[in-house]
């Protein structure tokens, strides 16, 4: 089932997520409903939060990029109560956007490499360490989950020069052909 992607303004996208446990409700569906909901979108990820929930899980699946980028091509992936637990003082800077913050696109510094500990889809504990692209995608979902977006992260100059179409997002007034929930 396809899900409607909250956009930027809504109140979900600002707060902080909570933990959940393997008996969290309908928690497979809910999971191959996020993966639908992406794919519809052309997303290469997608944190709970933006399809309403604030709960701790983010899903990926880079692959469709590797023709351009070798190591994404097994980059699919669901990340239960994850937690960074180390960041690379070392940073890169890569054009990022989100399907909250539809039309958006701008370049972001953030750390090159990471170790991240979470739980699987079947609740099994991994530990990884991802550099560069990989790297930037999960921060950038992992954000998602403590109330973070991207836009937050540029320059003020470059935030008060999207400011109008950020507000224009917030009320909808926005030109994009998947659901949306404002
Ligand atoms: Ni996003």
């Amino acid at each position: 089932m396809i899900l409607p992607i909250y956009l930027y303004g809504n109140p979900i996208l600002r707060k902080q997520s909570v933990d959940i446990t393997k008996d969290y409700p309908d928690i497979e569906k809910l999971i191959s409903n996020m993966f639908e909901t992406m794919y519809r979108a052309d997303g290469v990820g997608l944190a709970a939060p933006q399809i309403g929930k604030n709960i701790n899980l983010f899903i990926v699946d880079a692959s469709r990029l590797a023709d351009d980028r070798p190591e994404l091509k097994d980059f699919k992936r669901v990340f239960i109560n994850p937690k960074i637990t180390f960041l690379t003082d070392e940073t890169i800077g890569i054009e990022e956007g989100c399907l909250s913050i539809p039309n958006i696109h701008e370049f972001v510094q953030r750390p090159k490499e990471l170790s991240i500990s979470y739980l699987n889809e079947k609740f099994e504990p991994v530990t990884e360490v991802y550099s560069d692209y990989r790297a930037i995608v999960i921060q950038h979902e992992y954000d998602h989950l403590n109330g973070i977006l991207f836009v937050d992260k540029i320059s003020p100059l470059r935030r008060r020069l999207l400011q109008s179409k950020l507000n224009n997002i917030t009320r909808g007034k926005v030109d994009v052909d998947y659901k949306v929930k404002i």
